[in-house]
């Protein structure tokens, strides 16, 4: 032990990096870490030292590990990686210096899309499938979700010369809808003083984007069944038809089979927008996908503010895990970004998410009837407070209860307090 002591000691300058330095000896047992190991890697300093790096690491961390290799390893339900940016042995010993690891990699990136979840790999190859091909597409999945974004990959895709133009159904009530949609003549109306093109012609030979289908007027389906089965358009005031090459991608997040039995949808509309199919899940059911988006949207905050890169900490990971999105990727998004802004150092301002969560919860819980469990809401109380007084206050139980309800659910009040120090 009086070895370890001295290389603390001595080593002490280390902790000012920004990369972690470990030093292994030649059976790859850790002398030591420096503190930085902690945030890298997501583990604590006492979970490090003396453990065997291929217990923590696996096999794939062997003594001929060469710099530059990247290590994927699990920590608990997380799945890390980091990048050895150097090792080298100098007599019996291994000196390497780590930084965290991509948890996304460039196969996983799509388009300006990540992917990393078995659904949106599939969907990335749906997309490839569907690009060549000019018929309707139909995309569901819940706001946020990245519908738009895969509309625009399809057309990006399909070299399809003309241009991708987007229409919001529900933006407009249904005459405004129908002008914007088809156009009109001079005279068609009182104020038509010139020819207008309606959005099916400005997107001839491209693509015409028309989102949240589900809203489409009935009175209107008709005219945009014939537009998409047959290419055909009647500008309003118009006596005669114009043709379109006009690709049509529909996009909706209401069920919209049940919109069809309830008669709001036209059936025979229905089957001709849906000709394909793409449906994006909830980003609660890809968690997988979370952690490596946020690391994609921090990347680009970095780039938009200049404000250098910022980490996540094992507590951020985990709040952020623990949360269902219910406004998906683009909550994700804003959250982060609001994170970003607001972080002073290397690291995510943990309490932007953990208050983002308490907030959200009870508009959640009323709008879905689902709650956040019991045991979420004491580790934000903890996390926010440090206290356990504070925490039972904020909660509006004793602290005996309180006591009594971390036993219960696991929770260790000095690790929590001490990882939320990172
Ligand atoms: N797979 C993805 N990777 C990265 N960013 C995404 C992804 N999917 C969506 N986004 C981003 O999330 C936000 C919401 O996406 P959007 O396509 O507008 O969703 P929707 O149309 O379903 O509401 C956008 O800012 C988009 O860039
Ligand atoms: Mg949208």
């Amino acid at each position: 032990m009086s070895d370890l002591k001295a290389i603390e000691v001595d080593c002490r300058f280390l902790d000012a990096l920004s990369d972690a330095v470990v030093i292994l000896d030649e059976n790859l047992s850790i002398l030591y870490v420096s503190s930085n190991a902690e945030r890298i890697l997501g583990i604590s300093k006492n979970e490090l030292l003396l453990k065997n790096c291929r217990d923590i690491f696996g096999k794939s961390f062997s003594q001929n590990i060469r710099s530059g290799a990247i290590v994927s390893y699990r920590n608990g339900n997380i799945k890390r990686r980091i990048k050895i940016n150097y090792i080298s042995k100098i007599d019996n010993f291994f000196i390497a210096i780590l930084s965290p690891g991509p948890t996304y990699e460039q196969e996983d990136l799509f388009l300006g899309m990540v992917g990393v979840s078995k659904s949106m790999k599939q969907i990335f190859e749906l997309i490839k499938v569907v690009a060549n091909s000019s018929s309707p597409v139909l995309i569901t999945g819940e706001t946020g979700t990245g519908k738009e974004m895969v509309a625009e990959a399809i057309h990006n895709l399909s070299g399809r010369t003309g241009q991708i133009v987007k229409v919001n159904c529900s933006a407009f009530p249904e005459t405004l809808l129908e002008s914007e949609l088809f156009g009109y003549v001079r005279g068609a109306f009182t104020g038509a003083d010139r020819n207008k093109p309606g959005k099916f012609e400005m997107a001839n030979n491209g693509t015409l984007f028309l989102d949240e289908i589900g809203d489409l007027p009935i009175n209107l389906q008709p005219k945009i069944l014939r537009a998409v089965e047959r290419g055909e358009i009647e500008k309003l005031g118009d006596n005669k038809t114009t043709y379109v090459n006009t690709r049509v991608i529909c996009a909706t997040n209401k069920n919209i089979e049940k919109e069809v039995q309830e008669g709001k949808f036209r059936s025979d509309l229905y089957f001709r927008i849906s000709v394909f199919r793409i449906h994006l899940p909830p980003l609660r059911e890809r968690k997988e996908d979370i952690i490596p988006l946020s690391e994609y949207i921090l990347e680009k905050l970095s780039q938009k503010y200049g404000l250098g890169q910022k980490y996540l900490t094992k507590t951020a990971i985990e709040l952020i895990l623990s949360w269902d999105f219910p406004g998906n990727i683009r909550e994700l998004e804003n959250l982060l970004e609001r994170a970003y802004v607001m972080s002073k150092g290397e690291t995510i301002n943990e309490d932007v998410i953990a208050e983002h969560k308490f907030l959200l919860s009870k508009t959640y819980e009323r709008n879905t009837g689902n709650s956040i469990s019991e045991k979420d809401r004491i580790l934000e109380a903890i996390r926010k407070t440090n206290s356990v007084k504070e925490a039972a206050e904020i909660l509006g139980i004793s602290r005996i209860t309180l006591w009594r309800k971390m036993k219960k659910y696991g929770i260790d009040f000095r690790r929590l307090a001490k990882s939320s120090m990172y």
